[in-house]
């Protein structure tokens, strides 16, 4: 082994200088520390690889060193993952499994040391990086909230490719490995200690001389130093004595009938849950069930096979995608305003004004919350109590922390406070009139650099800023509902909003935790454009006679979360009927097909939906389950439409649904109203609830293909004409085979 070393060494000290290892000696305890300069985070790269290859090469064949530690010197970061780039940049699945087996090789080395070695982790240890620690002799973690254990690659589409598909289930045992693998959960320190995932933890050190993140790496090496002398003295065990349970529990697994019942079981639930749509968590049973039938050999073959089938799965392209895209709309594009926003004024304490109120307050901004009514503005404040609560409750907050933060939240009749207001968010309501007098009133109160954010679905925001003595300032911010729920904000701009608006306003949607996409100003802006055509499709398939049960099922085995009717249903029918008709009055035929009427007397008739108790299907409070309303069937049946077997099978009626969506976004692009595709691909997972495991819009055209998603819908064109009548940029991208909206 230790010739092998030397060659790795040799190899790398050729080609490249060592940048992201160093190692100290402190008496003869070796301190490896990890430092990635070009990266906020460590992650196993090839360059980190090839560093910790060299760097244990030395340690090992330096007789003096009778132990090593490995800490990182990155504040909040152990190591984040592998590099996703490397995985990324693989040509095919050998290349994938290669790439495997080398992490494999390097961690059992790791495993196989001569001298113990210990992981000391604070921060992010996630991913290889989990991998890279369990295969450490003896693990350290502090009780940081900053420090986070798990295997989070089935989120990306893939499994743990470095070993670690079998060395957690011999760490954690089986149930608590799949769990941590099935769900990419994370995982505390004081879990992770219980689980026996570490052995000791040390508490996280306040701030001194020294910045709390800097004395935290300083007082974990110097305990984590300790022990490595300790396990060599002999006075730390490397083993801990079993506990009776556990000894128990480990002569449960050695049955193999009991074995064969988990994966059973675990590989029914999965499969329920990812209706076999992501192709990740039943390899990653099968990767596991192979080392421990088969043995380590059979196992790190099946683990290095499988990932390298998920390395070029589309699935995992697809999850990858949002994954990058996610990170950009998390970071503000249009560089820092000019004036930090630091107070938000809300205007309208409903359900939204509430919600937005609720997500700024948490997240340090000074929060004013106005409304006419007494009675909303004290419903709003319990509202906000009760979410804080909860989170004290939960233990993620003190109760004093909840106090300070409430007090940062005023919720007021008047407008005292808006002369310090730097952006007004206003969630009144959707009329133009209301809308111009409380803009006009917002100006007349508030300082000349104040932002003015609208939270409209309906209307423009150029009409509303036509009554703004300062139109630049005039934004529209399109939150979802439930605010504190969903992770999406559509930030909508006109010709005359300024830069620093845009810059100003993104960053207050980041900091409330969202992901910010930013689209031009158009009827519908770019989610609702989308979202629409899907409600307008299904209500004229629903007219056709198709039935609501079998819509459900080919929304859900397509990957949608919920089936198409119940998603109505939570919307609302009233809501429905008035965005449609906006729609059909907007753009004309392309958003026609159904008979909106029927709409109107689902309304009428009092079924709106999940709030009024009735809609296309039967709610009751507390019950998850609902049954189909035959009343509303019995009313659609009134409103017959017909259809063609020709564009009926299960196949069109998702593929009617799809190209529909995916074509607006396509024309949203083409018009300039979308700035990139991983925007779009963005909004749609996260407002539409677009299948993760397409990837969105633009990525289905890479993957269905342009031309053939041209032909699929000049068939339903035939029959139903403007609907389906492809955009230019779609043509565009079907006569040019080599054109791909991602590389
Ligand atoms: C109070 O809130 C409810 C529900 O959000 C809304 O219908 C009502 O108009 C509001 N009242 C006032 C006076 O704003
Ligand atoms: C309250 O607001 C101030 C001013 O923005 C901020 O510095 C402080 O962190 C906030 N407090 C809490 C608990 O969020
Ligand atoms: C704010 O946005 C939501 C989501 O589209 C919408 O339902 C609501 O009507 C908008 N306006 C107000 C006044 O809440």
């Amino acid at each position: 082994m230790l010739a092998l070393c030397l060659i790795v060494s040799l190899n790398c000290s050729l080609h490249q200088a060592r940048t992201h290892v160093s190692y100290e000696l402190k008496d003869d305890v070796a301190v490896v520390r990890l430092n990635d300069p070009t990266a906020k985070v460590n992650t196993l790269s090839l360059q980190m690889q090839s560093d910790l290859a060299e760097v244990m090469g030395e340690i090992w064949s330096n007789e003096a060193v009778k132990s090593a530690v490995f800490i990182s010197s990155k504040p909040g970061c152990f190591i984040a993952g592998a590099d996703i780039n490397m995985i990324q940049s693989c040509q095919s699945s050998e290349e994938a499994t290669r790439l495997s087996q080398e992490g494999q090789k390097m961690i059992d080395k790791i495993d196989k040391s001569p001298i113990p070695i210990i992981a000391a982790i604070h921060g992010s240890c996630l991913g290889g990086g989990l991998e890279f620690a369990i295969a450490c002799q003896y693990r350290i973690a502090t009780r940081s909230k900053n420090t986070v254990l798990g295997t989070p690659e089935v989120m990306l589409g893939l499994l743990p490719g470095a070993g670690g598909t079998q060395r957690l289930p011999q760490m954690v045992g089986l149930p608590d490995a799949f769990d941590m693998m099935l769900t990419g959960r994370r995982i505390r320190a004081e879990k992770a200690k219980k689980m026996g995932l570490v052995q000791q933890l040390v508490d996280p050190l306040g701030p001194g001389m020294k910045p709390a993140e800097e004395r935290t790496i300083e007082y974990l090496e110097e305990v984590a130093v300790g022990v490595a002398k300790g396990i060599v003295d002999k006075k730390v065990p490397l083993t801990k004595e079993k506990s009776f349970k556990e000894k128990l529990q480990d002569r449960v697994m050695g049955l193999s009938l009991v074995r064969r019942k988990i994966y059973k079981t675990v590989s029914e639930k999965t499969q329920k849950q990812t209706r076999g749509l992501y192709p990740a968590p039943a390899k990653i049973i099968q990767s596991v069930q192979a080392g421990l039938e088969k043995g380590r050999e059979a196992g790190y073959l099946a683990e290095s096979e499988n990932f390298g089938k998920l390395v070029m799965s589309q699935e995992s392209k697809a999850l990858i995608g949002l994954y990058h895209g996610q990170l950009a709309c998390k970071k503000n594009r249009y560089g820092t305003p000019e004036k930090e926003v630091k107070t938000l004024g809300i205007l309208g304490a409903g359900l939204m004004g509430t919600g937005i109120a609720q997500v700024s307050v948490d997240k340090g901004l000074i929060t004013i919350l106005k409304d006419t009514s007494e009675e909303n503005i004290s419903r709003g404040q319990d509202q906000i109590y009760r979410s804080l609560d909860t989170k004290v409750k939960r233990k993620s907050m003190t109760s004093f922390q909840r106090d300070i933060v409430m007090s940062n939240l005023s919720v007021q009749l008047d407008s005292t406070g808006f002369q310090n207001a730097d952006m007004v968010v206003e969630a009144v309501f959707e009329d133009i009139n209301l809308k111009h007098r409380v803009l006009k009133e917002v100006e007349e109160v508030t300082p000349p650099h104040c932002i003015f954010a609208t939270n409209t679905s309906a209307l423009s925001i150029k009409d509303i800023a036509a009554a703004s003595k300062r139109p630049e300032k005039v934004i529209g911010m399109h939150y979802f509902s439930p605010v504190d729920k969903m992770q999406l904000l559509e930030i909508v701009i006109t010709d005359e909003t300024s830069k620093d608006t845009i810059a100003a306003a993104s960053s207050v949607g980041i900091k409330q935790g969202k992901t910010v996409i930013v689209v031009k100003d158009c009827p519908g802006f770019y989610t609702n454009r989308c979202s629409i055509h899907v409600l307008v499709e299904l209500l004229k398939m629903l007219q056709e006679g198709v039935g609501l049960d079998r819509l459900s099922d080919l929304g859900t085995s397509l990957g949608f979360p919920m089936g198409f009717p119940m998603v109505v249903d939570e919307v609302g029918h009233d809501v429905s009927l008035h965005s449609s008709q906006f729609m059909l009055s907007s753009y004309g035929s392309r958003y026609g097909g159904a008979d909106t009427d029927v709409l109107e007397v689902l309304v009428e008739r009092g079924f709106k939906g999940r709030k009024s108790g009735k809609g296309f299907y039967l709610y009751e409070k507390g019950k998850n389950y609902k049954k189909v309303n035959h009343e509303a069937v019995d009313i659609l049946k009134k409103f017959p439409l017909t259809a063609p077997p020709s564009v009926s099978s299960d196949w069109d009626i998702q593929h009617r649904l799809m190209s529909r969506t995916v074509n607006e976004a396509l024309l949203c692009l083409q018009e300039g109203v979308l700035r990139n595709p991983a925007e779009g691909d963005i909004g749609a997972v996260f407002a539409l609830g677009f299948p993760p495991c397409i990837g969105g819009p633009f990525r289905f055209v890479d993957t269905f293909g342009a031309d053939r998603l041209v032909s699929t819908m000049r068939r339903y064109e035939e029959v139903y004409g403007d609907p389906f009548t492809p955009c230019q940029l779609l043509l565009d991208y079907a006569k040019d085979p080599s054109k791909r909206f991602y590389n």
